[in-house]
């Protein structure tokens, strides 16, 4: 029998339908059953008290890495959902850069397979080019029909223009997004930190933010020439550069999104003072002004979402500075960070924050999740907005502890994660 799940008294927010009321919350069937000022309790419901906390839609992680095939050591589909699940989140996007790489049906298949017994909903992003060698596409229409909620060869850029332009047109014809990873890679080659006064600094090469500006520069030209109906969301925007491009693209009327992520507009370069390769990732950390850009047009809206590009890597591969690989985790504390970051100190408001991790993801997936409309799936998540925590990367549910929060007093803690009707967090 399914489970009935009654919340009350919780202070429910969904931007979707500009809500912000406190009020009762009835899951039924892993739906949305009623929502009302008073719900009474009935025998066969599970009744939790939400008193002091807010219940809002569950979390949409359009960017993340669970390394399930092949780099299991780091993260699997499993210990994934457990981080994405503590942290409010309740659909994930599983990057295809695994071992194999994402692009078969079979592989699709596998991944869907171990998403059943998962904490979280995985949807599972196909390849755009074969081993994301960029040499040829795979058979997209076949990875759509196996499942797959859209493409990309993130990790590194789809290789060259042409295979990119021919990845837009099935985007079109198969109506699913392309997520592109923008960068050069003749200008970021070798490249660890950005390229400026640390990569000098510390004698290591840079990453230019030019690198990042010639893609979403490609992408965008290329995605003004698509078919109608194609579909571009750029990952993970770090600089200016791209922010200024993106306004632009999108006064004259272009239909893309694009996301960033919390290390972007919380941190800049000088964190590599440190000399920890956990504040390595790919784009890497910029300059002040490029920081403030990205908060800016966050605010604005000329950046749509807030993902977390949630990358593991074992403590060994982080052991070196110089040699370790790129990238940072982030689904426990992107929600956390992000209300502190933006909300906490009035910049944004908590609906704000929101739209901006769950409602337009949603969107952007056009796969349900993002609202707490009565019928909806219920995805949702409880939070208390004023406790304070300290980020423990050991207390953290996921494999890996390459965390860049480490350390850091954040507000607002998850206390509760339901997923399609069953709690699949406690804290
Ligand atoms: O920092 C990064 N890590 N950027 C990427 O694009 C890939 C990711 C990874 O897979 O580790
Ligand atoms: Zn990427």
């Amino acid at each position: 029998m399914e489970q009935k799940l009654l919340f009350q008294n919780a202070r429910v927010v969904d931007p979707s339908q500009q809500l912000d009321a406190v009020c009762d919350v009835l899951c039924q069937d892993g739906r949305i059953a009623q929502l009302a000022p008073r719900i009474p309790a009935c025998a066969d419901m599970e009744v939790i008290d939400a008193s002091g906390l807010i219940l809002a839609p569950g979390l949409v992680d359009l960017h993340t890495h669970l390394r399930d095939p092949g780099f299991t050591e780091k993260e699997d589909v499993l210990t994934g959902s457990y981080a994405a699940a503590a942290g409010g989140v309740t659909t994930l996007c599983a990057m295809p850069n695994t071992s194999p790489a994402c692009d078969t049906p079979e592989t699709v298949r596998y991944v869907l397979q171990k998403a059943k017994n998962a904490a979280c909903r995985v949807l599972p992003v196909g390849a755009i080019t074969k081993g994301l060698s960029g040499e040829t596409l795979t058979d997209m229409q076949a990875l759509a029909e196996s499942g797959v909620c859209a493409f990309s060869d993130d990790g590194v850029p789809v290789a060259t223009a042409q295979l990119m332009a021919q990845a837009l047109e099935n985007s079109a014809r198969l109506s699913l997004p392309i997520f592109a990873h923008t960068e050069d890679r003749t200008l970021s080659r070798g490249g660890i930190v950005n390229a400026g006064v640390w990569s000098e600094k510390l004698g290591v090469a840079g990453i230019p933010n030019a690198a990042e500006d010639v893609g979403t520069a490609r992408e965008l030209a290329l995605f003004m020439n698509a078919p109608r109906g194609a579909r571009l969301h750029i990952c993970h925007v770090s600089t200016a550069g791209s922010v200024s491009m993106l306004a632009a693209a999108k006064a004259a009327g272009l239909s893309v999104t694009a996301e960033t992520c919390p290390h972007y507009f919380i941190f800049d370069e000088e964190k590599l003072s440190l000399l920890d390769a956990d504040y390595r990732m790919n784009p890497p950390l910029r300059t002040k002004k490029d920081r403030a850009a990205i908060e800016q047009a966050l605010l604005d809206g000329t950046l749509d979402v807030i993902a977390t590009d949630h990358a593991p890597h074992t403590p060994q591969e982080k052991a070196d500075f110089r040699t370790a690989p790129n990238g940072v985790i982030g689904m426990e504390t992107s929600f956390s960070a992000s209300y502190t970051a933006l909300v906490e100190t009035g910049k944004l408001s908590l609906s704000g924050l929101l739209e901006r991790m769950s409602c337009r993801p949603a969107k952007i997936l056009g796969a349900g999740g993002g609202t707490l409309q009565v019928g909806a799936r219920a995805d949702l998540f409880l939070f208390d907005p004023n406790e304070w925590w300290t980020v423990d990367p050991d207390r953290l549910h996921g494999r890996s502890k390459n965390c860049v929060f480490k350390g850091c007093r954040l507000r607002a803690r998850v206390k509760l994660t339901v997923c399609g009707g069953r709690i699949v967090y406690k804290a």
